[in-house]
C-alpha cells in the first residue's frame, strides 16, 4: 500500500518539510498529496514552494464557524485521495465531526513523553518540573487532547543548564526521525 498523506501545519513546518523530503527521496513508500496551513504567514508553506508539493491555506475567519472550516479541510483531503492525516505542529483542536470522519486515520506529534505534559508549552512544563528526561510522542488522535493511543516515542536527556529553547531544538531533532519511523511502522501494518 502507498500512504497518501495530508499534512496540517500552523507555523514553522520543519516536521512537514522533513516528511515531504523523505517521500520525495523515496525513503518511505508515501506521497504527500497536500499540505494545509491555517495560518497565512506560515513559514512552512513558504519553504514548501521549492518542493512542488500541493498546498492550501484555509483560514477559520473565512468560514461561518469551525465546523464549516473543518468541512473545507475534509473536502480538500478527500479530493486529494488522502488516506492518513499527519498533524505536524497544527495548533488547533479538531472537532468531533471531523474526528469521526477520519477515525483511526489522524496522527499527531507532541513534544513530550505523553501522558506527561499534555497541552501547551510541554517543553517549559518539563523544565519547570525539573524532570531529567523528556522527548516526543506520536499518537493517534481522539477526542481528548494529547490522549490517543501512543504509536512510538523518543527520549532526550535534559541537562542541568537546559533552557526551553535548547530543549525545543533537542526534541525537534528527535521528532524528525520519529515521524519517519512511525510512517514506516504504519506502512508495515498495512503491508
Ligand atoms: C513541534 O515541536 C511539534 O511537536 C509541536 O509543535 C512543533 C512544530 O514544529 N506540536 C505541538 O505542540 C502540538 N501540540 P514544526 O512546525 O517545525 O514541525
Amino acid at each position: 500500500m502507498v500512504l497518501n498523506l495530508g499534512i496540517l501545519i500552523s507555523q514553522n513546518g520543519s516536521n512537514m518539510i522533513n516528511i515531504v523530503k523523505a517521500c520525495n527521496e523515496k525513503k518511505i513508500n508515501a506521497d504527500v498529496k497536500i499540505v494545509i496551513s491555517n495560518n497565512p504567514n506560515s513559514k512552512g508553506l513558504k519553504k514548501l514552494r521549492a518542493l512542488k508539493t500541493k498546498s492550501a491555506t484555509v483560514l477559520i475567519k473565512d468560514f461561518e464557524n469551525k465546523k464549516a472550516y473543518e468541512n473545507k479541510i475534509d473536502e480538500l483531503f478527500k479530493q486529494n485521495n488522502v488516506n492518513l492525516i499527519c498533524l505536524a505542529g497544527y495548533m488547533k483542536i479538531l472537532e468531533k465531526d471531523f474526528l469521526e470522519k477520519w477515525s483511526g486515520k489522524i496522527i499527531n506529534i507532541h513534544p513530550s513523553l505523553l501522558p506527561s505534559f499534555k497541552g501547551l508549552e510541554p517543553q517549559r512544563q518539563a523544565i519547570e518540573k525539573k524532570v531529567k528526561f523528556s522527548g516526543c510522542t506520536i499518537h493517534y488522535v481522539n477526542e481528548i487532547v494529547d490522549d490517543g493511543e501512543i504509536i512510538d516515542q523518543s527520549i532526550v536527556r535534559i541537562s542541568d543548564d537546559e533552557t526551553v529553547d535548547s530543549l525545543k531544538k533537542k526534541i525537534l531533532i528527535e521528532e524528525h526521525k520519529l515521524y519517519i519511523t512511525v510512517l514506516k511502522k504504519i506502512l508495515n501494518v498495512y503491508k
